[in-house]
């Protein structure tokens, strides 16, 4: 993904700069293997293995190097210097969201991450600026293509799921190590990030009750298709309400047979389609590519040209360290 980013900051460079008001240089591009050929858009004068030091002379930190660490202590060191960091990483946000939340406001820089849920879809700026005015109240839906295009395929042409994953990896969908899709743990990283945004609070890794789609068979699907459904890996995120008024947060990720009829049913493939609900707005769908270089990249950029107008021209984007501690429903009270 780095690679398109590089492409697309090469080829639209100059309409980027100005949009920002400023001219945007890449000082340096962290790597593990200098000698690797990275392709042409990748100019290997800029190459280096001494990521400490790029963060520390970079206004700007885009981090795409995924995993937790060294990534976690590397957007550390960069805030801690002054730079906004944009990043696309969803487990270190679901697991440390709130350390990294706290390390930018405190360091007075800011911290955007728009690719690190359903790719090139706009969602997680709605929910932390667009709706921030609003009461949100559920969000749910589908943020994981890899599991999607399984479901699809098996749901299409009745392959049973070893078959339909062999046919994702083939085509590039899957990983070669599936687990993180297909045990469900991506959606869940997801969802926490999803629910720690949309109720201002803090949701973890370890709060989503996480089940992928690996025990769904050919039978499954067959029989949800005889009671004409479809079966989804669903995220949902929810404020629920005790009859005394007490707000607890249930996030939880499982496969669940949906209406054929429902909006949700008909998104196929690898794409991704998410459900906003909020008690002014009402209920707004997102939908579009949720993975992928390119699509991934352009919420990249978005990033990076909203960090840099901010740096250019002042002010601060949106704050997560402040925050309403809600408790999280246990799975089994739902
Ligand atoms: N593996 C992820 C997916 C990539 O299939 O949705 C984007 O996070």
């Amino acid at each position: 993904m780095g690679t398109e980013v590089l492409r697309l900051l090469a080829e639209q460079g100059a309409d980027l700069a100005q949009r920002v008001g400023a001219p945007l240089e890449v000082i340096g591009v962290s790597v593990r293997d200098r000698s690797k050929d990275r392709g042409p858009h990748v100019d290997p004068a800029l190459l280096t293995e001494d990521a400490e030091d790029l963060v520390r002379r970079a206004d700007l930190v885009v981090e795409l190097m995924g995993g937790i660490e060294p990534a976690r202590s590397l957007i550390l060191e960069a805030m801690a210097h002054g730079a906004s960091v944009v990043t696309a990483n969803k487990a270190l946000l679901a697991q440390s969201g709130a350390e990294l939340y706290e390390a930018a406001d405190a360091a007075g820089v800011d911290l955007h991450f728009e690719a690190a849920v359903a790719g090139a879809i706009p969602l997680v700026r709605p929910i932390r600026e667009s709706l921030a005015g609003d009461r949100i109240r559920r969000v749910l839906g589908i943020v994981n293509g890899t599991t999607n295009y399984i479901m699809d395929a098996m749901t299409r042409t009745g392959a049973d799921f070893a078959d339909a994953l062999a046919r994702a990896q083939e085509l590039g969908y899957a990983e070669a190590d599936p687990t993180a899709d297909v045990e469900g743990l991506d959606a869940a990283a997801k969802a926490a990030i999803l629910a720690s945004l949309a109720f201002h609070t803090r949701v973890g890794m370890g709060d989503v009750h996480a089940e992928g789609i690996t025990r769904v068979s050919a039978d499954d699907i067959a029989a949800a298709s005889r009671m004409g459904r479809v079966v989804k890996l669903l995220s949902i995120v929810e404020r629920l309400e005790d009859a005394d008024g007490t707000e607890r947060v249930s996030a939880r990720v499982y496969p669940t047979m949906i209406p054929r009829e429902h909006p949700l049913a008909s998104v196929s493939e690898a794409y991704n389609a998410v459900f906003v609900e909020a008690e002014a707005a009402g209920s707004l769908m997102f939908y579009g590519q949720g993975a992928g270089g390119a699509p991934t990249a352009s919420a990249v950029l978005g990033d990076l040209v909203s960090v840099a107008r901010l740096k250019v021209h002042g002010g601060k984007g949106p704050r997560e360290s402040r925050y309403a501690s809600l408790p999280i429903a246990p799975i089994d009270e739902l």
